[in-house]
């Protein structure tokens, strides 16, 4: 489905009835990452999964993509379809959205889930590495940037065993536009820290990160755990950054299990 919010065309895909569970995708991915989430939780929840603006079938604009950007449009959309209240869940820059619009309206969020993703702002190389990364996108287009990323994205598990996943997420990334490459990573080197915001968050979060993660690696989860109240940690074996895809049968049994207290 497509509406007109924000000023722009985002595409979203909406499966099952129930419980509203909104799932934000990784960088430089799109919805279609959260397919094993989709198949298995849209039984009991209704799951949406939009793409951000630049990804997937969503439009895309010029200016960097800042989180508190993407996070209004989440929450446009959210107008739009006349919820008031969802569990909502985030991997990595999906995570860094989600802090934004947490910090926006809180109240809005009655559960999150937040996977392989950290509450760090970018380091000062970090920053630079955005900028190189936006240069890459714009001089030699969106394959150069899954080659290089499939192997920090997935796990080591992952990169010798599971062919299929490492095939599936090249060509997601190779498929994203230049304009949504570009442009959130130049939006993810102007992000906030979000630790200060971790104390503030009351309602139930579960953290999940793969134990072979070298971006948002565990020690990134553990922080986010040590400062969130009401928070749960799961540590999945054999996956690495992208953990929903590389190890769906883990990930959908705990984000299941921590659903239950929300139907
Ligand atoms: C992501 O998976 O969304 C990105 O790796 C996040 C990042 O580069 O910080």
């Amino acid at each position: 489905m497509k509406d007109k919010v924000n000023g722009i065309d985002l595409f979203y895909q909406i499966d099952g009835l129930g419980t509203p569970v909104v799932l934000l995708h990784a960088f430089p991915l799109n919805r279609t990452m959260w397919e094993p989430q989709v198949q298995e939780l849209s039984n009991e929840f209704q799951i949406i999964t939009p793409d951000f603006r630049g990804f997937g079938k969503s439009g895309a604009t010029d200016d960097p993509y800042t989180m508190d950007l993407l996070a209004d449009d989440i929450l446009q959309l959210l107008k739009t379809l006349s919820l008031d209240e969802v569990i909502l869940g985030g991997l990595s820059m999906g995570g860094y959205v989600a802090f934004a619009l947490y910090r926006k309206q809180p109240d809005m969020v009655k559960g999150l889930i937040l996977a392989d993703t950290r509450a760090e702002a970018d380091s000062e190389d970090g920053k630079k590495n955005r900028k190189a990364m936006a240069d890459l996108a714009i001089q030699k287009g969106p394959l150069v940037i899954a080659e290089q990323m499939t192997p920090k994205l997935l796990g080591k598990t992952t990169m010798l065993k599971n062919d299929s996943v490492v095939q599936k997420v090249k060509k997601m990334m190779s498929s994203s536009s230049i304009a949504g490459i570009s442009n959130s990573s130049l939006g993810m080197a102007l992000r906030d820290d979000s630790n200060p915001t971790l104390k503030d968050i009351a309602c139930p979060t579960l953290i999940l990160v793969g134990a072979e993660d070298e971006l948002t690696p565990v020690e990134a989860a553990e922080n986010l755990h040590n400062k969130i109240k009401n928070s749960e940690l799961q540590v999945i074996p054999n996956a690495g950054h992208i953990s929903n895809l590389e190890q769906p049968s883990e990930f959908n049994n705990a984000v299941k299990s921590f659903l239950q207290q929300f139907k």
